[in-house]
């Protein structure tokens, strides 16, 4: 059943209007003046406000302000004079959806506001639908089948269902936030609001407000209420990233949230009510920290008591070609260009290296190689400098003396690549001309027999970024 508040400062006009709306079966509220009113708004949920324009201290295109300003689902319709309808005009502008002239009649008073609440209705079932069709929409993907990930994707299944906080554990680049979306992607919240918060950018006065939110003037420059991500997360879950630098007395503030269920907004008093579940994620040895006096003990055990440790890439190796293949293939799509795979000296390359960044450093040097790649697949050239430098210091991968021939393709391949793939000025560095050069390419398998010829000329370099 719809809820309707009635502001008028004339008693008779409030409560006529309020008992037309009780006749039609809408749960119906009074109020004098538009502080009740508004004080009204902050404490519950309204789906329609009707409010006369012209009321003693605040008026009612005030009100309609306000009212937008704190309570952005609720409808608002402008009860005018006769006389004044440029003030329902100024009413509409600020974003009443529509006005009615006194002296009521009847049946406009039923229509207008049945309008405005199915408008609202409306609203908020599309609302609903678009989250609803973002959670269908596949997920993100977590890739691995190497027996340490798999036991993490395994208590991630099931985990991810309950209310429970979790802590993920991990090294920088493990995937811990693409876990914490897919804990909420499964959970019965899929269909409410995911919102990450990286902790250890924020000074602690900053995170204090973004989290909570504040009162107008509760600090310099906070020139309107504004909820903070807790009420934002609400019925769905907050991602707590770097949850590991943030301050003791910022621990304790969030400990209060979490047992009670219940935040205060910066410089305000009235204590509201949160639905949030809470994934948290740290690069840190918290359990160290607790020992050192960092990190609260209290909070620590509120928060792990599920955890979640995601191994790093070195010990999972196995997954490497999978990633690699599959950061390669979104790159290749991306970039318009046909890239098959790693050749062997590459991809030996990619498993010689200790990858401290984890998946994302993986990421990024497929990407690299992606962009620098001129032949049908990545060559141990096209990475970057470091896991080139180290596959042949470590002596497995280009130990084999090198025949002319081969010494000849790796240097108008380099060339090629350092002309970005243009063939033209290739041939002009190498002092060959576009003919020898192009049977050279297809001899190496990098052009095709026909209609290739001018493939890769002037064709325009992926950026980097
Ligand atoms: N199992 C996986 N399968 C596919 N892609 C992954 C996987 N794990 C991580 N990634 C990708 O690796 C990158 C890094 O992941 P993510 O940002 O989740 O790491 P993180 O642990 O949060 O890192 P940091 O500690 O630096 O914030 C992302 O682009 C993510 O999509
Ligand atoms: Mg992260």
């Amino acid at each position: 059943m719809a809820r309707i508040l009635v502001v008028d400062d004339e008693e008779a006009i409030r409560s006529g209007l309020a008992e037309i709306l009780t006749e039609e079966g809408y749960e119906v509220e009074q109020a004098g003046d538009g502080q009740t009113a508004l004080a009204r708004i902050r404490e519950e949920v309204f789906d329609l406000v009707c409010t006369d324009v012209r009321m003693p201290r605040m008026d009612g295109l005030e009100l309609v302000e306000r009212v937008k300003q704190e309570s952005p689902e609720t409808e608002l319709i402008v009860i005018t004079g006769f006389a004044s309808l440029q003030s329902a005009v100024d009413a509409v502008k600020r974003g009443a959806e529509d006005y009615l002239s006194k002296p009521f009649d009847l049946d406009e008073v039923r229509l207008t506001v049945k309008r405005a609440l199915e408008k609202k209705s409306l609203r908020d079932k599309q609302g609903r639908l678009e989250r609803r069709v973002a959670h269908l929409s596949p997920g993100p993907t977590l890739l691995g089948k190497s027996p340490s990930f798999q036991r993490s994707l395994q208590l991630l299944e099931r985990v991810a269902p309950t209310q429970s906080t979790v802590l993920i554990l991990g090294e920088t680049g493990t995937g811990k936030e693409l876990v914490a979306r897919e804990i909420h992607r499964l959970s019965p919240r899929a269909a409410e609001p995911f919102i990450p918060i990286n902790c250890g950018a924020l000074p602690d006065t900053l995170l204090e407000s973004e989290l909570f939110g504040y009162a107008k003037g509760a600090f310099t420059g906070a020139d309107k209420n504004t909820h903070g991500l807790f009420e934002a997360a609400d019925r769905g879950t907050l991602f707590l990233d770097e949850i590991g630098n943030i301050s003791l007395s910022m621990q304790q503030r969030l400990l209060r949230v979490l047992e009670a269920g219940e935040l205060l907004r910066l410089g305000e008093r009235k204590v509201r009510k949160v639905d949030v579940r809470i994934v948290a994620a740290t690069n840190a040895d918290l359990k160290k920290d607790v020992e050192k006096g960092l990190f609260r003990q209290d909070f620590y055990y509120r928060l792990r008591v599920l955890s979640l440790e995601l191994p790093p890439l070195r010990d999972r190796m196995d997954d490497l070609p999978l990633l690699a293949n599959h950061f390669l293939q979104g790159c290749a799509a991306r970039f318009h260009k046909k890239i098959e795979g790693f050749s062997k000296p590459a991809l030996a390359a990619l498993e010689a290296h200790r990858w401290p960044g984890n998946i994302r450093e993986l990421e990024n040097a497929v990407e690299h190689a992606a962009i620098l790649c001129v032949t049908p697949s990545i060559e141990l050239e096209d990475l970057p400098g470091e896991l080139r430098e180290k596959a042949v210091t470590s002596g497995g991968v280009e130990a084999a003396p090198l025949t002319l021939d081969a010494l000849e393709r790796q240097h108008i391949l380099r060339v090629l690549r350092e002309c970005g793939g243009h063939r033209g000025r290739s041939a002009e560095q190498l002092g060959i001309n576009r003919r020898t050069l192009y049977r050279k390419l297809i001899e190496y398998g990098v052009a095709r027999e026909e209609g290739d010829e001018d493939e890769g000329d002037d064709s325009p370099q992926p950026s980097t970024s």
